[in-house]
């Protein structure tokens, strides 16, 4: 982090919305990063942020092991800013009265504001916001005024002039609450008086500094996907560190059609980055033949790409470092929040599942970046469209699109099948709408007729879904024509196959992926 810039602080108390706060305040052009709630008032002190924020998160404040914040923080004389359980804590911490809810107000509540205050600049005076809380404020402390109350006159937000500390109720990061951002930028600019001194590029200058001085003359290996996530991190890096890099693509039998070669012309052949090959079908698919656990399949496909990875790398010096291209998103679904709070919900391999005697240190660019901002970074580091748009792959590939035992039969039909899906959304004109569209495989026979004859086949799920960060998606409504032709060409030109459905399920409760 760089201190000579403007920042905001945001202590982190385990929402999943914490990086979202962050990402908000870097909207507004002025740098912002998350810390432990652990952080004391000094080393904060140190830090100088133009303003600090404290998140949500999922404690009450009566937990036994609820976070608290080292109390002279809330007198140091930073503007603060209490979001949800922040504006329990201050209230709690600074002898104001919170209750334990017993019921808990999820969704969309109406405020109205009792105060002109800086915080609701050009804000209505009612709006709708997001509150997802238990508890909730009775008593103010002392010093502390009520800005804006809910339709049952529940305190919405509070303030003390004296102490410059503020505080919602509500959750202004996230999209459901009307205005949020001005909101948000109300605090940065006019009440923290930050300077927008923060874009894509000085974040790209910063990071080649710090990779440069964190890594040396240290060996760096990076495990280049194709994906935009782990090609920008790969250019990024290379920029950095130039030759000390070397990357590594693996091909572990669980790739898409054609990728190996479109790899090769883009970075091998245009790019000019140093690029090993590796053949490693024949390794993945004997371990992974017939396992139908999801989670184990990750353990597998993570362990073997280390390991891979290590066989590759012998007799040619020591590697210190691995790159990876892990996004914000990737780091709160394996609950590793920075005050490591949040639940977790499936262990994806490039951050949980990695196996604990690996050798590499971390090398992790974008782990508080979200894919658009990863998206906009990798243009600017002039990457090529294609690479920049290309829908999110995970890391254990189609291993994860294939429910139930893998085979080599089964991953050659999904091949086939996901090739048709891409290859009809981008001639549809989609490919940059939808968020991702790919097949998936159920291990499932269903009957069929084909020609007079009886079939007993496989069917193809397709999924296709718009989203914004993977955190939330919805099913895309696709033109039924189009989804017509897929499936008219799935079930003629892939054998084994003889039923295609489309799968309308949103995230949540959904995810995107099926496994
Ligand atoms: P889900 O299925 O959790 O997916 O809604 C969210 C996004 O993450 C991708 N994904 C993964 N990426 N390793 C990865 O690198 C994984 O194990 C993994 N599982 C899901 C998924 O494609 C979607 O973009």
């Amino acid at each position: 982090m760089s201190s000579d810039k403007d920042f905001i602080a945001v202590l982190d108390f385990g929402s999943q919305y914490s990086q979202l706060i962050a990402r908000r305040i870097r909207e507004c052009s002025v740098y912002s990063e998350l810390f432990p709630p652990t952080i004391s008032a000094q080393e904060l002190k140190k830090l100088n942020p133009k303003g600090i924020i404290l998140s949500g998160g999922p404690s009450s404040v009566y937990d036994e092991d609820a976070p608290k914040i080292d109390p002279e923080i809330l007198n140091i004389g930073i503007p603060i800013l209490g979001i949800c359980y922040g504006m329990q804590l201050i209230s709690h911490q600074l002898g104001g009265q919170v209750e334990q809810g017993q019921k808990h107000e999820y969704g969309r509540t109406k405020i109205k504001f009792e105060a002109n205050n800086l915080l609701f600049k050009n804000v209505t005076n009612e709006i709708n916001v997001w509150m997802s809380h238990g508890d909730e404020v009775k008593v103010l402390p002392e010093g502390f005024f009520s800005l804006a109350v809910t339709e049952n006159e529940k305190l919405a937000s509070v303030y003390s002039p004296e102490r410059n500390i503020y505080a919602v109720q509500f959750h202004p990061e996230v999209a459901h609450t009307e205005q949020g951002q001005i909101i948000i930028r109300n605090f940065v600019f006019d009440i923290c008086k930050a300077k927008p001194t923060w874009s894509m590029t000085t974040f790209i200058q910063d990071s080649i500094s710090q990779i440069k001085e964190m890594v040396g003359n240290q060996k760096v290996i990076c495990a280049l996907s194709g994906g935009v996530d782990s090609s920008a991190a790969a250019v990024l890096v290379h920029k950095a560190i130039g030759d000390n890099l070397t990357c590594f693509y693996v091909d572990t039998g669980l790739m898409r059609k054609n990728e190996n070669k479109d790899i090769k012309r883009i970075f091998d052949e245009q790019f000019h980055l140093n690029v090993k090959f590796i053949d490693a079908r024949e390794r993945f698919l004997t371990k992974l033949e017939g396992v139908a656990d999801p989670e184990l399949k990750r353990k597998i496909i993570g362990e073997e790409f280390i390991r891979t990875f290590e066989d590759a790398i012998k007799g040619m010096g020591d590697f210190d470092w691995l790159v990876q291209g892990t996004l914000y998103p990737d780091v709160i679904e394996s609950a590793v929040s920075v005050g490591g709070k949040a639940v977790r919900i499936k262990s994806h391999h490039n951050v949980a599942g990695l196996p604990k005697d690996m050798k590499f240190k971390l090398l992790e660019p974008f782990r508080n970046l979200f894919k658009d901002e990863v998206r906009n970074l990798a243009l600017k580091l002039g990457l090529p469209e294609e690479i920049v748009y290309r829908h999110p792959f995970p890391g254990p590939g189609l291993a994860i699109r294939i429910v139930g035992e893998i085979s080599r039969q089964k991953l050659r039909i999904l091949r086939d099948a996901d090739a048709i899906v891409r290859e009809e959304i981008f001639n549809a004109g989609l490919y940059r709408d939808v968020w991702q569209a790919f097949a998936i495989l159920l291990s499932i026979k269903s009957v069929g007729v084909m020609g007079d004859r009886r079939t007993y086949s496989y069917p193809i799920v397709l999924r296709i879904v718009s989203s914004e960060d993977a955190m939330t998606a919805d099913w895309s409504r696709v033109p039924y024509d189009l989804l017509d032709k897929i499936s008219r060409r799935i079930v003629n030109e892939v054998e084994e196959v003889n039923r295609v459905v489309y799968d309308i399920s949103s995230k949540p409760p959904a995810t995107i992926e099926w496994e």
